[in-house]
């Protein structure tokens, strides 16, 4: 397996392009298959959980086909015939976001199985908000050895859905299989991350009705058919801001370019008050950062958006471990998403964890260690942490990273990082 070694105290200069967001691009290939027609997807990212997902897709009968074409990388999906609605448990454990196909799959041909998802080292991460949704739109749920069968032989029936907190999948999922119910659906309490309003308006080009795009009540009157169209995928804001707190841990000065600076604007706040220099640009962030001069610690509280993104906790605490006095980090979304602390520890952190609060105890120097990657964004957090620590780091378990950073290492080195891949086997470690 392979490894990511980084020798710390470079600081970065250059230029980071921000690529398509994972988050949405895997919604918008589940929208493929609710029409016969091609969907072709820009600025699509190449990530173990995008090609994960179009091999799941192919089983069903959809044919995927990659190019690079005048507008950078992109992949069309024709779901011309779906030959198959099943979906077993050795493809859905390997990302549970695969788990909603069900919703477009019941919506197009009225019948689906596939396997529940399971916990992850983040949480249980349960999908009955996403059950009991479908069943509210009138599918016929059932549950057995570990399978959901859904049946809906006369279609889907539009209905008002409140849910009881919010969930992007739950929302995602819901507005995916509602776009084709028989009349109106309302989705109150709906989540409003970004990547849900770029899937909202890919569905739109593909002829939905949907209204309330970008709040938390969302009214889709349902249609009998959607056509193929042409989208580009939002760019990743956490990647933008994986890369924005990797600039201000090594210092020195980073152009972020291809994103939106205003969908991380809870991060960037953050970064000021902490004392990074962060200069909105058209379509990014200059971030600069002076590294004899130490930042400032303060406190997050994850939210759901516009709140501060659990996907940029660790990462955000990555950059506390050096900054002066003690800063407070509260998890809210998922209940176990602190498994980097320990990690970030092996490198000479300070950080005390206590049920959803970590307590990070700034320090003057982090020194190289081997680390272990636990999950996607705690795995960013160890090499932003390695960028600063003297000496060498090696990150290991790098497949966690290959889910939803592309060309990571490409990105950092040509910003004057010391970061490469070491090929091999064993555990990475
Ligand atoms: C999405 O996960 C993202 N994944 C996550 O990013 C992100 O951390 C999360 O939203 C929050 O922003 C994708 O978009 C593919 P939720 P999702 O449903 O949809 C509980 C990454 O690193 N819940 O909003 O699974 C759940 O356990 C990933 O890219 C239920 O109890 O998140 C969690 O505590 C990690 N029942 C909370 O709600 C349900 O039916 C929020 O989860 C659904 C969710």
């Amino acid at each position: 397996m392979d490894r990511i070694a980084i020798v710390g105290g470079a600081q970065l200069k250059g230029e980071i392009p921000i690529s398509g967001a994972k988050n949405s691009a895997i919604k918008l290939m589940a929208a493929s298959i609710l029409t016969d027609e091609p969907l072709r997807l820009t600025n699509m990212p190449r990530l173990a959980d995008t090609k994960f997902l179009g091999r799941l897709l192919e089983q069903f009968g959809i044919a995927v086909t990659e190019s690079n074409g005048p507008d950078g990388q992109e992949t069309l999906f024709h779901a011309r015939e779906i030959s198959s609605t099943f979906a077993p448990y050795d493809l859905v454990r390997q990302m549970r976001a695969s788990f909603n196909v069900l919703g477009p799959l019941l919506a197009r041909t009225g019948h689906a199985k596939v396997s529940l998802p399971g916990g992850c080292t983040i949480g249980a991460r349960p999908v009955d908000l996403h059950i009991e949704a479908l069943a509210k739109l009138g599918a016929q749920m059932e549950m057995s050895e570990g399978y959901v069968s859904a049946l809906a032989p006369n279609g889907l029936q539009g209905t008002e859905i409140e849910f009881p907190f919010v969930s992007v999948g739950a929302t995602e999922h819901t507005l995916l299989a509602a776009v084709m119910a028989h009349g109106t659906t309302v989705l109150k309490n709906a989540a409003r991350e970004p990547e849900i309003g770029d899937l909202a308006r890919c569905l739109v080009s593909m002829g939905a009705k949907i209204e309330g795009i970008d709040t938390d009540t969302l009214v889709i009157e349902g249609v009998t058919s959607l056509h193929g169209t042409t989208w580009s995928v939002i760019p990743d804001r956490i990647e933008m801001g994986s890369y924005a707190v990797a600039a201000a841990m090594a210092g020195g000065e980073v152009r972020i370019t291809k994103a939106r600076p205003e969908l991380i604007q809870a991060l960037t706040d953050k970064m000021i008050e902490a004392g990074v220099d962060i200069e909105p640009t058209a379509d990014g962030v200059i971030v600069r950062r002076d590294p004899t001069q130490r930042l400032k610690a303060v406190n997050v509280t994850t939210e759901v958006y516009p709140g501060f993104a659990t996907d940029l906790q660790a990462q955000f605490m990555a950059l506390m471990t050096l900054a002066e006095g003690e800063s407070v980090i509260h998890e809210n979304i998922f209940e176990n998403r602190f498994m980097h602390a320990p990690e970030l520890g092996r490198l000479g952190a300070e950080i005390h964890v206590h049920a959803g609060e970590a307590r990070v105890v700034g320090v003057e120097h982090l020194k190289g260690a081997p680390v272990m990657a636990t999950d996607l964004r705690a795995s960013i957090s160890l090499v932003i942490a390695g960028l600063a620590a003297e000496g060498e780091t090696t990150v290991g378990r790098v497949y966690h990273l290959d889910r939803g950073f592309e060309r990571m290492e490409e990105k950092l080195s040509a910003c004057g990082a010391r970061v490469r891949r070491i090929k091999g086997d064993g555990d990475g470690r």
